[in-house]
């Protein structure tokens, strides 16, 4: 599509949707990844086959240096100035498995901002210097600001948010997709119904937000949200899952009157690090706990995931439960982030990987 030239201000009175024109090369790559309303279908089943694919053949020496020459001498800026221990070490072995040299910043006080430069200064110095850059950090505007910013002086470099404050996290959404449909045998649009619990603080959830919103592309998966009254999910969200016409219910409180409900369960840890939370929010919040006891009330297929750290919510011994799924979403994270860096660089399906050296 042909995309005019668009001031700052008209940008930022677009709405997501009506931004994700301007988020693509001009090949319809995806240039700039700041939420999951950006994915269409078709993206995300080429994304999870390719994903599937590469994961196949994650031990086999010879795809490992194939996969290795893909973006050699490319350049990917990790900037993390919010904590991270997964989606960092994620994308870090993404990149390099597709032979990038990595470069990180994860903490501001060892960059020039010691020194009085404006946040935006130093992310465009990364720009400058990367053809990708890995955005997580506090404020919800700057992956947009920084986009905007990209896009207008014509830099060559892609970028994709990490995380940003308490609104979104598309790539961890991805992976959590990723696993769900793999889980359900899901290879296209063309599945039954199923529900999806989100439980705990969705109020203050990124990763939840994210999947939510993704998860409204297929109206066919219902949404229950499962969470202490003062934690519900925000109302923008509600808004567009009613305008998106996908089934959810929003006032469920009780975990326990919902387990047999669900084929899904995605558990939350409090978000504290967001805003105040009272001694009576962390002790209510504990009906939000899974036990052994609570999983064995679930579905035999049903799923639990986590898009981890964990506290509380998921005692360490159903890690062996065969519902528990959040382990293997890690392993899943990494391809899919493969995927969809392959993808930002033209490389978006397996016609153009070499299929005659590495067999579907
Ligand atoms: C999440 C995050 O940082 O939003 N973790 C992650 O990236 N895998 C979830 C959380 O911190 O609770």
């Amino acid at each position: 599509m042909i995309k005019g030239k668009i001031t700052k201000s008209e940008f930022f009175s677009l709405t997501p949707r009506q931004k994700s024109p301007y988020m693509l090369s001009d090949s319809g790559s995806i240039k700039f990844l700041i939420n999951t309303q950006q994915f269409t279908k078709d993206r995300l089943f080429s994304l999870f086959k390719i994903s599937d694919y590469i994961r196949r053949n994650k031990k086999n020496h010879e795809s490992l240096s194939y996969f290795m020459s893909l973006l050699v001498g490319r350049t990917c800026a990790l900037y993390f100035t919010q904590c991270s221990t997964r989606t960092y070490a994620s994308f870090s072995f993404a990149a390099q498995t597709l032979g990038m040299n990595v470069e990180e910043i994860r903490d501001s006080n060892m960059s020039s901002m010691y020194k009085g430069e404006a946040e935006l200064d130093t992310l465009l110095t990364l720009a400058e210097l990367s053809d990708l850059i890995v955005l997580r950090q506090n404020n919800p505007e700057l992956t947009s600001i920084l986009t905007y910013e990209i896009m207008d002086r014509g830099i060559d470099c892609c970028l994709i948010n990490g995380g940003s404050g308490s609104d979104q996290h598309p790539t961890q959404a991805l992976l959590e997709l990723y696993t769900i449909f793999a889980n359900r045998g899901i290879f296209d649009d063309n599945f039954p119904p199923f529900t999806v619990a989100f439980v705990g603080d969705l109020l203050r959830s990124r990763t939840a937000r994210s999947l939510s919103f993704l998860l409204s592309l297929f109206p066919q998966v219902k949404q229950l949200f499962i969470s202490p009254p003062e934690l519900h999910m925000g109302q923008d969200l509600l808004d567009h899952l009613s305008e998106s016409n996908v089934i959810f219910d929003q006032c469920t409180t009780s975990l326990d009157e919902q387990l047999s409900n669900a084929d899904v369960f995605y558990m939350m840890r409090i978000q504290d690090e967001y805003s105040a939370t009272s001694e009576k929010l962390y002790k209510e919040y504990m009906d939000y706990y899974l036990t052994i006891d609570k999983v064995s009330s679930m579905k035999k297929e049903a799923i639990i995931i986590h898009p981890l750290p964990r506290r509380q919510e998921i005692p360490i011994e159903i890690d062996r439960d065969p519902r528990a799924k959040y382990w293997e979403a890690v392993d899943r994270g990494k391809f899919v982030r493969i995927a969809l860096i392959l993808d930002m660089f033209g490389i978006n399906s397996l016609q153009k990987i070499d299929l005659r050296i590495y067999p579907e």
